[in-house]
């Protein structure tokens, strides 16, 4: 039987990740996984992070079953760390799950759930899996502009366009902040526009929200769904631990569905409980755990801001480092665009030719469509990045 398999595509992003791993050479430079590293490449446990662990370690007195559809501490601290004062209990259904990944599964199986004829609409660019999922799932996926190539910014009036063409029943799948791959994103205007949109369709947002913290800092990257869920009576959201809490490998992720009311809420929280029953049972405690302790003791949330606020600052003096660089090299203010981005990446908009190019001349590892991982440089790689995209034509 299992020979009838067909080999499926690998996953561009992991594969690169294997890649550079068996590369020889001596500093080769990895921009590509959204893994956060510090200066000397390390990807560290946070300090409030540790800290909540070992009270874990001392307070636990059982590793039995624990809810199916996650704890109430954690989605009570994860709704108002993402909704604020507009997190309403009575109306908000709550899933642990297993990552931001899971959460997006989880989001679509339960919009399908409530319209089997459902279509999906997804920005192009977007985050390679998202649309590997629903081609898996079966479900339709139509592309909305969203990058302008020009300016490497978004194209808005083609982003508005094309998403009113989504009705009531399908989902408009929208980032969050610092947008995956191209770092471009919507204003705090345009996301009212894009609430009008919505209002007028029907059309479901579904928001995935995986780097808060890393764009303009914890409350400034929830404001775009924040003016959502203020507008739009039904949101889903995805919301992944695993950047800002800095938690990967613990799989922490939480889907919220918004609901117009207390009864569709009950009919979204059981749902949406079964789907966990019917694909692992149970949602990884540990992390969503890490999670909560972090967010409800003040000295570890203190703490755990701190830092995090320390890592979106080093991002964003690496941005602003490599626009220098590049604007020294090119004689040119024309990437300008990669301090003005936000978040983990940036599309540099280097063609396939030259992306291979750089890796094969200089070792640097990008993914194909040009994105770059702004975590994966340092004071030594920026200068060699930027003489590489120099030098490759970009
Ligand atoms: C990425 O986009 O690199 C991250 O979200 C990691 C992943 O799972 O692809």
């Amino acid at each position: 039987m299992l020979g009838n398999l067909k080999p499926q595509a690998p996953d561009k992003i992991l594969a690169l990740m294997g890649e550079f791993k068996a590369d020889p050479r001596q500093g080769k430079i990895d921009l590509g996984v959204g893994v956060y590293k510090d200066a000397d490449g390390r990807t560290p446990i946070m300090r409030a992070v540790r800290a909540a662990e070992q009270r874990m370690l001392e307070a636990e007195t059982t590793k039995s079953y624990a809810g199916l559809a996650g704890e109430p501490e954690f989605h009570k601290a994860m709704a108002e760390m993402i909704l604020g004062d507009l997190y309403k209990p009575g109306t908000t259904a709550a899933l642990a799950t297993v990552g931001g990944t899971g959460a997006i599964r989880q989001a679509l199986e339960l919009a399908r759930l409530a319209n089997p004829g459902l279509k999906v609409f997804v920005s192009n660019p977007t985050w390679p899996n998202h649309v590997s999922i629903m081609n898996f799932m079966g479900v339709p996926v139509v592309e909305y502009r969203y990058f302008d190539a020009e300016t490497r910014g978004v194209d808005f009036e083609a982003m508005k366009a094309d998403i009113s063409a989504a009705k009531q029943g399908d989902v408009v799948l929208l980032h969050g902040c610092c947008h995956n791959p191209t770092g471009a994103n919507l204003t705090l205007e345009q996301w009212a526009e894009v609430a009008a949109i919505l209002e007028k369709t029907g059309a479901t947002p579904l928001i995935d929200l995986a780097y808060q913290g890393f764009g303009d800092g914890l409350e400034q990257d929830a404001a775009g769904t924040r003016l959502i869920a203020s507008r739009i009576p039904e949101v889903l959201i995805a919301a992944s631990c695993s950047k800002n809490f800095g938690i990967y490998r613990e799989r922490t992720g939480i889907l919220l569905a918004l609901c117009a009311d207390a009864a569709t809420k009950e009919l979204a929280q059981g749902t949406m409980a079964f789907l966990n029953r019917q694909t692992y049972s149970f949602p990884p405690f540990h992390g969503a755990r890490i999670v909560s302790t972090v967010l409800t003791t003040p000295e570890l949330r203190a703490d755990w801001m701190a830092e995090l606020e320390a890592v979106r600052g080093g991002m964003l003096k690496l941005r602003e480092q490599l626009a220098a660089e590049l604007r020294s090299l090119s004689g040119s203010d024309r990437f300008g665009f990669v301090a003005e981005h936000r978040g983990m990446f940036s599309r540099l908009g280097a063609t396939p030719e030259q992306v291979k190019q750089v890796k094969e001349e200089f070792g640097i590892y990008m993914v194909g469509d040009s994105r770059i991982n702004i975590a994966g440089l340092n004071q030594t790689t920026i200068p060699i990045l930027a003489r590489a995209i120099i030098e490759a034509g970009v």
